[in-house]
């Protein structure tokens, strides 16, 4: 079997496309969504991330704010600028950018965040709704695997899906929300015993452990659908993933590329984000 593979670029564009439209349509009802994006200190693997952010407000017409604060900031400075955001109106999205300097207090943060401006999906109200089924700002990483999942028809219902990686960016809420949609979900982490005989069960093997070549043929059941969120430099500069992708490719029904396939989603489903909480604050005629 060679596995089809998963565009994530033509599907972020199409995401793209649809929310240029409603911002249009926000726009001509004087509302310009907008979002706020904190940086602290110079990690640069964060200013990239950052700037792609800001150049995808760019390119679908939101409006973005950024603030950046050196690494040896005060706590309570960053807590004033989310509080400041929280009551501004132009402000639909927050979004602090992770990692943060080691002494600020992270969950203190992002409890700061308004729950109805947290687009991240990280306040604690937030994970609760995905425990319960009804997220506001479901997180944009998983969020964006679950829509390339849906956009190539691909049955989440009653499979086994296997997760690999329990973090609370990519792995706790992704294993919530494909539960919500009656997967029988399975997660393994790094002190997971014999992860192969776990993988080797899954129908739906998601994968973010950050490992490079983790995940190899004999690992993944014939026919499987493998999204690979991993994102791995390795010493020859090479963009590579969590999966063998040449040689599970020959195994899969479905898999992700590295890079090309779930990193595009990302950014696509935080602006997706942002638009929803600014087409919600219409709705709410606020
Ligand atoms: N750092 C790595 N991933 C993310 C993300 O999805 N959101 C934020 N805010 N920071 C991150």
């Amino acid at each position: 079997m060679v596995a089809r593979v998963i565009d994530g670029l033509a599907a972020a564009k199409e995401i793209r496309q649809e929310c240029k439209a409603r911002v249009n349509k926000l726009v001509q009802s004087g509302i310009r969504p907008g979002l706020a994006v904190i940086l602290v200190g110079n990690d640069p693997a964060s200013a990239v991330y950052v700037k792609n952010k800001i150049r995808a407000c760019d390119e679908v017409g939101v409006h973005s704010l950024q603030f950046k604060f050196p690494s040896d900031i005060a706590e309570e400075a960053v807590l004033k600028k989310i509080e400041e955001l929280n009551r501004d109106p132009q402000v639909h999205g927050i979004l602090v950018q992770l990692p943060l300097p080691r002494h600020f207090d992270l969950s203190r943060i992002l409890l700061t965040i308004s729950p109805e401006k947290d687009v991240d999906g990280f306040h604690l109200y937030n994970v609760g709704g995905l425990v319960v089924g009804n997220t506001v700002f479901p997180p944009c990483t998983p969020f964006g695997v679950l829509k390339l999942l849906q956009s190539n028809n691909i049955k989440i219902e009653g499979q086994n899906v296997v997760v690999v990686g329990a973090s609370n960016i990519v792995g706790k809420p992704m294993a919530l929300m494909l539960m919500q949609q009656d997967a029988t979900v399975c997660i393994c982490h790094a002190k997971t015993r014999d992860l192969a005989q776990f993988t080797i069960l899954a129908d739906i093997l998601v994968v973010a452990a950050g490992r490079p070549n983790l995940i190899v043929p004999q690992m993944v059941k014939t026919g499987a659908v493998v999204i690979d969120v991993g994102i791995n430099r390795l010493s020859s500069g090479e963009l590579v993933g969590d999966v063998d992708f040449a040689g599970v490719s020959e195994k899969a029904s479905y898999i992700t590329p590295v890079p090309g396939g779930v990193g595009p989603m990302t950014v696509t489903m935080l602006i997706y984000n942002t638009v929803a909480s600014a087409e919600r604050v219409f709705a709410s005629g606020e």
